[in-house]
């Protein structure tokens, strides 16, 4: 069993949110590693203490978490639209700013499309803006202009004729000068186009300190928002899946650490769904089958992005296994029987009560009596566990309760991410 004391590694959870947010858009080849990789060059050669560096590396990783859709993700790689791009960032900072453990990155996110201006960028709306916004605007840009670079060499001796264009207007020139003189480096440039530009820093500077299973739980439920929020349709599914699932852990006499990893797990369960298109997400009828097997796909994802983080191998398995079965039947590992720990087990039950009385776009959720045949028939095929099913059955009330509840919570935080507050006052 784990103990409370264990504690996670920042930088592996952060790098693993950072592949998770690039797998929305795979045409965007790295986007986050590679901003944080210049993010924090242009910081060290600006002569920025090592806090700094990491911070602004950090926020590099995370930068574009508020860009939910493929379409928004793929019109940041062209010319900045004032107000579009903006969006992003504000709800990106809105997202950071209320999980404890990564606040501090929250600030520098939300401005990190304001242009420098002739200084003016300094300010807005009478806030002091932090350099490290400028510092990712810059890197930001110029990653995105190394993207599609044949040659990667002669494109950084062309760079700064590029961004030297309109510098006062657009960009910091202090950070345009120390540009300049990385421009002159070729390691930085064939570093940064490598598929993992994270490697090459050291490991002194991923040095982001540790955290413990509370905080953790912050950071996944903070993600949960991130993978649910793309399509009104999930919306909630994660919030309902790790409440349901941390209420049959404590009912079956889990301990409350368990109950917290189990709610971890809930959390993240879904989270390899960043690899399935919206239009997949969103189809108003049934499946085809070729989408259905694109669907398949997202709980291998799950493992995959989750297995970068250390001490994370229970809470992984729970989570990665949600669609085995114990007759052997579930994907995408074929587990069978005692191969599928309980607490994945439990993880099934929880995601399937969770799918069948939400409401989907092809059908409304089932009532009671529903519930409790469809999953009598999952126990007699050998599908699920008999255990956890009677726990969820003999507590029905209070487990539909719950699931509604949670489901209601996460609506109205769903509907708050999207409102324009903050950011009308751009328009
Ligand atoms: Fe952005
Ligand atoms: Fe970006
Ligand atoms: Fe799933």
């Amino acid at each position: 069993m784990l103990r409370h004391s264990i504690r996670f590694r920042l930088n592996e959870i952060l790098l693993s949110m950072s592949d998770a947010i690039d797998m929305i858009s795979p045409q965007l080849n790295r986007h986050h590693q590679k901003v944080a990789y210049l993010s924090y060059r242009i910081a060290s050669e600006i002569g920025m203490s090592l806090e700094q560096q990491r911070l602004v590396l950090m926020q590099g990783l995370v930068h574009d978490i508020g860009a939910l859709s493929v379409d928004e993700r793929l019109s940041l790689i062209e010319e900045e639209q004032p107000d579009a791009v903006n969006s992003h960032a504000f709800r990106g900072a809105r997202l950071l700013s209320k999980c404890r453990p990564l606040k501090a990155l929250a600030d520098g996110i939300r401005y990190h499309h304001l242009r420098w201006d002739y200084g003016r960028g300094m300010e807005f709306l009478g806030r002091p803006i932090p350099i490290n916004s400028h510092i990712l605007h810059l890197a930001d840009r110029v990653s995105v202009y190394f993207d599609d670079a044949p040659n990667v060499i002669t494109k950084s001796s062309k760079l700064m004729e590029h961004f030297s264009k309109g510098e006062n207007t657009r960009y910091s020139p202090m950070l345009l000068e120390a540009l300049a003189e990385l421009a002159k480096r070729e390691y930085i440039w064939l570093e940064m186009s490598d598929r993992e530009p994270i490697q090459y820093l050291p490991d002194y500077v991923m040095e982001f300190g540790k955290h413990d299973l509370d905080d953790f739980l912050q950071m996944a439920r903070m993600f949960s928002r991130v993978i649910d929020f793309r399509s009104r349709f999930t919306a909630t599914h994660s919030a309902g899946v790790a409440h349901t699932a941390g209420k049959l852990a404590e009912l079956s006499g889990m301990s409350a650490d368990e109950r917290k990893m189990m709610l971890i797990a809930g959390y993240l369960h879904d989270l390899g769904k960043l690899a399935v298109k919206n239009s997949i997400l969103e189809k108003p009828s049934k499946l085809s089958i070729n989408e259905f097997d694109v669907i398949r796909s997202h709980s291998f994802y799950t493992y995959k992005l989750l297995s970068g983080i250390e001490g994370f191998h229970t809470i992984n398995q729970w989570a990665s296994f949600h669609h085995e079965k114990l007759n052997g039947a579930g994907y995408p590992f074929h587990l069978k029987g005692e191969q599928i720990p309980f607490g994945s087990r439990v993880m099934t039950v929880a995601d399937i009560f969770t799918a069948v009385i939400e409401h989907r776009p092809y059908r409304n959720g089932v009532d009671k009596q529903q519930v409790r045949g469809i999953f009598e028939k999952l126990v007699k095929n050998g599908e699920v566990c008999e255990a956890a099913v009677d726990t969820l059955v003999g507590n029905l009330d209070v487990f539909v309760e719950l699931c509604n509840r949670e489901q209601q919570l996460a609506a109205e935080d769903y509907e708050s991410f999207f409102s324009d507050e903050e950011t009308a006052v751009l328009v």
